[in-house]
């Protein structure tokens, strides 16, 4: 009786053993990806979306590039990213702020970047090209318009914070 005791209990002993072993490590897999799914979602958006650019008073009615860091967390990964903008005063004294990424493929423009094409942005990678309001030309490869930065102006300084593609793009 005692030796079949001692055997049911060998048993129990495995099974706990196994399914002791076999749970810590399956939590130990499933953790981190559970973790990675969820925790950038769990953290707290950043308020200070709008970083400082420039003075309000040296922006003119030419588009000038701007280039200012911003922290940036993908998941773990921590890197200081810098951005750009070309900034002007638009005729009505409203300041626009628009992206340089093409919206063709990505590569960067560039104001009067071609002098055959005096007064637009041209991108070098394919000849696209977009009037100073950054809408895009018809005809050259860009499907939409430069995306526009949101922006607010306290105490004389511009900030912005993230660029948007325009209505109907
Ligand atoms: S990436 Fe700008 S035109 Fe193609």
């Amino acid at each position: 009786m005692s030796e079949k005791k001692q055997q049911v209990s060998r048993r129990q002993f495995l099974n706990y053993t196994l399914t002791g072993v076999g749970g810590f490590m399956a939590a130990g897999m499933l953790a981190p990806m559970v973790r990675f799914a969820i925790d950038p979602a769990l953290q707290p958006q950043s308020k200070g979306d709008f970083k400082a650019v420039a003075q309000v008073d040296e922006i003119t009615n030419e588009p000038q590039r701007f280039d200012w860091t911003i922290d940036q967390t993908d998941a773990w990964y921590e890197s200081e990213v810098t951005k750009s903008a070309w900034v002007y005063k638009q005729e009505d004294g409203s300041i626009l702020a628009l992206s340089p990424v093409c919206k063709h493929l990505g590569c960067v423009v560039s104001w009067q970047g071609n002098s055959d094409y005096p007064e637009q942005f041209f991108c070098p990678c394919h000849d696209g090209r977009y009037y100073k309001s950054g809408e895009n030309v018809e005809g050259t490869p860009p499907p939409v318009g430069l995306d526009i930065y949101e922006h607010k102006i306290e105490d004389g300084t511009l900030y912005l914070g993230k660029a948007k593609p325009r209505e109907g793009a």
